[in-house]
């Protein structure tokens, strides 16, 4: 790693370089794409995904940005802890919530908290390839200090004449913020975006400020395929490490699950996934996400059928090659993983 810089007082970006020392990337990225991050913490593995902040454009390093969540496992290591010159594993890049300027000719992108990260690598983008479309970037956040990137947007805006930035804060009492004060309203959406439902927006943010705009955009005629949304995780907190998942007290009647590799085999409690009923065998199944985005669950199915609520991290080959998000499968029969 070679730079750390505090964008709020709970966030940080850092600028990764390549390894073994190179002077670009070893691989491309889409702007909106995600690396996923392993670090040992406390004994354990530990995977969490983080959005590419920096353009594809910039060869020579990626920026991740990260926003220390209070009781966070991952977020406090890296915000609290991680130092230059220390080396992270990360794969990827992965992830379909991207835009490069061939999809549409215009853009909206709603932001609220950290959810700013893709979209400020799509319109740093954007505006270094001279994109002829407009932007119209929508941010939520409390107050002036929470305003990440906030010192960039005058270059941006002055570089870009295309893009619009519309700033809302939700609590700026005893600020002189002088832009909108509170949550997106329908109103503000309207007024700021001329033919709103024409266009194609991008949506991240926290669960219930993507909830309120996703109805609101309903509201305005959005059509569902002109919506992309990225959630940034589970809602209740993820299990630290495998294992640790509290064990169900009535006993299991669900289909057989055997993990081959860990010769082991277990009936599935009712509404259990693969991967908590692994945790609870000590299977040790990688996780990030646990909503079916990073793909860092998946394994390989070689007998049964699950069903997954979610699978937006599996491709075509994933797919035909019997790969499974085991954050997402539920056994309809009895199944074999490779795990
Ligand atoms: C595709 C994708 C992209 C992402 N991009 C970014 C990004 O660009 N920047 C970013 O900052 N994050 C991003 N995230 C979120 C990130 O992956 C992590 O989920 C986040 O950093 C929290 O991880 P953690 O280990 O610190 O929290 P966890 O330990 O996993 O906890 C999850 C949540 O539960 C809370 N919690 C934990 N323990 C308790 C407890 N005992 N009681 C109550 N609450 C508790 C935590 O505060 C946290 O909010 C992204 C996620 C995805 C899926
Ligand atoms: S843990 Fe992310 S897709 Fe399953």
């Amino acid at each position: 790693m070679a730079g750390i810089v505090k964008e709020t007082p709970f966030v940080k970006t850092f600028r990764l370089l390549p390894s073994p020392d190179g002077p670009f990337l070893p691989f491309t990225f889409v702007p909106g794409q995600f690396l996923n991050v392993a670090f040992m913490i406390g004994g354990a593995r530990m995977n969490r995904s983080y959005s590419i902040s920096s353009s594809p454009a910039q060869r020579e390093y990626v920026d991740l940005t990260v926003r220390r969540e209070p009781r966070g496992a991952v977020s406090r290591h890296i915000v609290d802890l991680l130092k230059v010159g220390e080396t992270i594993e990360a794969g990827g890049p992965i992830g379909r919530f991207t835009f490069d300027g061939t999809e549409a000719d215009s853009v909206v992108l709603i932001s609220g908290g950290v959810g700013i990260t893709p979209m400020m690598s799509i319109t740093r983008y954007l505006t270094e390839r001279s994109w002829p479309g407009e932007i119209f970037f929508i941010y939520q956040c409390r107050t002036p200090s929470d305003f990440i990137f906030a010192g960039e947007f005058a270059a941006l805006e002055r570089d870009n004449p295309k893009l619009r930035v519309t700033v809302a804060m939700s609590r700026p009492e005893g600020t002189d913020w002088k832009g909108p004060r509170g949550h997106l309203t329908k109103e503000l959406l309207a007024q700021t975006v001329p033919n709103l439902a024409a266009r194609r927006i991008h949506l991240c943010g926290p669960p219930s400020m993507m909830d309120a705009t996703k109805a609101i955009l309903a509201e305005l005629g959005v059509p569902a395929e002109r919506l992309k949304t990225e959630a940034f995780g589970a809602i209740k907190p993820a299990p630290a490490a495998p294992g640790t998942t509290a064990k169900p007290t009535a006993p299991a009647t669900g289909p057989l699950v055997t993990f081959s590799k860990n010769s082991k085999s277990a009936k599935i409690h009712a509404d259990q996934t693969v991967l908590e009923l692994s945790e609870e065998l000590g299977i040790g199944i990688e996780f990030s996400c646990r909503i079916g985005t990073c793909g860092v669950c998946k394994v390989k199915m070689t007998a049964g059928e699950v069903e997954m609520a979610v699978q937006d991290a599996l491709g075509p080959d994933d797919k035909a090659g019997g790969v499974i998000l085991a954050c997402q499968a539920k056994p309809k029969v009895d199944v074999a993983v490779e795990a």
